[in-house]
């Protein structure tokens, strides 16, 4: 028996979670003080075990600091064990100093969590899964769910070629190809030194007559999966779908891909937009599961 917790921002999720391993959830009560701080209270003790769904989507520092305050309070009232899921884990890009002078956003957000109460963290497609070791010493699981991914695309998809938008996202892309039973590629991405103009090439496998499914973390622009579309379109693909785990999806970003040719973009539910279709529990209670055989 264990207690799920959820912040606000993250029941709908938290609820999907709760049905797939079994467990009630408790919503946190929530206000805002009138100079603007935040206010966060546990309204009951966890039966055995606690678990806390909270997402770092927009407002990403508020919901950050909400966070931490949940943290602290619930492990103040001693649980056997204190789990965090955060669907999707903000400032994770910034993971490492690209400039001289600027912080390791991600270590500073992982270390926080960790110092709060934290006994284990579920992350779900974290941008740079190696962050996670390097910065965390309690235990961890990041949740992929290609599977669910896959699932979604399975009917609607002829000769189908999964594209991820450069290299650092092939491993994603190769795990969603496998549910399909489908092919898998990048781009390659060259900038026109005169004109500054980014050109981009799928490596090896050629799109012509093929439904490309352009797979990756985030979509936040939006831009790169317009570039992606726009490149498999040229280059003869017959249509381009487009699935990320994280929406984050700022304003003009859904017009920019579907003006670039893109037929249908969907999302994980990790954070709230228009487009996301998919749930992640499945991926979320699979890792927590695994999670609680290491350490309980
Ligand atoms: C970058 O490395 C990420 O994996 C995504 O490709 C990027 O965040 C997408 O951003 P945008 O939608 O603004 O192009």
């Amino acid at each position: 028996m264990m207690t799920i917790y959820a912040l606000s921002n993250s029941n709908g999720l938290a609820a999907r979670v709760g049905r797939a391993i079994g467990d009630k959830v408790v919503l946190l009560e929530e206000k805002e003080f009138p100079d603007g701080e935040s206010y966060v209270r546990v309204p009951q003790r966890s039966e055995g075990p606690a678990i806390l769904v909270a997402s770092l989507h927009p407002p990403q520092d508020r919901n950050f600091v909400k966070l931490l305050l949940a943290l602290e309070a619930l492990s103040a009232m001693g649980p056997e064990g204190l789990f965090v899921v955060v669907p999707y884990l903000a400032y994770a890009r910034q993971d490492k100093r690209f400039l001289e002078g600027e912080p390791i956003s991600i270590k500073v957000v992982l270390k926080s969590i960790e110092v709060a109460g934290a006994t284990g963290l579920v992350v779900v497609d974290v941008h740079k899964p190696s962050a996670l070791s390097e910065h965390l010493s309690i235990p961890f699981r990041n949740a992929i769910p290609s599977r669910e991914v896959a699932e979604y695309f399975k009917e609607k998809l002829k000769n189908p070629l999964v594209l991820a938008p450069d290299a650092g996202a092939l491993e994603r892309a190769r795990s969603v190809a496998e549910h399909l039973g489908a092919d898998y590629d990048h781009l390659v991405k060259e900038r026109d030194r005169v004109t500054g103009e980014v050109r981009a090439q799928p490596k090896n496998v050629d799109v012509r007559g093929r439904d490309v499914l352009i797979v990756d973390d985030i979509i936040s622009t939006g831009g790169t999966v317009a570039l992606a579309a726009s490149t498999a379109l040229k280059q003869g693909a017959s249509r381009v779908f487009a699935a990320c785990t994280h929406a984050v999806m700022v304003k003009g970003a859904l017009d920019l891909m579907l003006s670039s040719g893109v037929e249908e973009v969907v999302a994980t539910d990790t954070l709230p937009s228009p487009v996301s279709r998919i749930t992640a529990a499945p991926a979320i209670s699979e890792a927590l599961k695994s999670l609680f055989d290491e350490v309980l």
